[in-house]
């Protein structure tokens, strides 16, 4: 499949957009600071927190698994079987998900968990992080997939 351009210029901050590449849904999620933060909250609950595993790119060795921090860009696929995890970006309560949810997704198809850079949380079927997907910034608003 060819590559594929996104344009951000429109996307707020706590907003998320989907683009198709090679037939999958890639997200790009403009994290708030509040959302950067709760990443330092949930790094000790997920089981890979700076995706050491071998098939992630290297600009997703980190924390925020991204070129740039604002920006999550990750294949929407649960890394279990397939299904499409859900946006649970609220936090606490008001989530439905627990108190002490920091925000993060939810695959609905056997309770897999991820927090907002795409990590999936311990003893979950998942057994790895969201999939990063090749790409880079062509400029400032523009990400180039693929
Ligand atoms: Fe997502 Fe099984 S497909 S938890």
């Amino acid at each position: 499949g060819a590559p594929v351009e996104a344009d951000i210029s429109k996307l707020s901050p706590g907003e998320m957009m989907t683009v198709e590449w090679r037939g999958k849904p890639v997200w790009i999620l403009r994290r708030t600071p509040e959302m950067l933060a709760s990443l330092e909250k949930t790094d000790a609950s997920v089981s890979d927190p700076e995706s050491d595993k071998p098939m992630q790119p290297d600009y997703a060795k980190n924390k925020h698994r991204s070129i740039n921090p604002e920006y999550l860009v990750t294949v929407g696929i649960c890394t279990h079987l397939g299904c499409s995890p859900s946006d649970k970006f609220k936090v606490g309560a008001e989530s439905g998900m627990g108190e002490d949810w920091a925000g993060g997704f939810l695959c609905p198809c056997h309770g897999s968990k991820f927090d907002l850079a795409g990590r999936v949380y311990s003893s979950m079927p998942a057994p790895d992080n969201l999939e990063i997907p090749p790409y880079k910034f062509l400029a400032d608003t523009t990400i180039l997939i693929g």
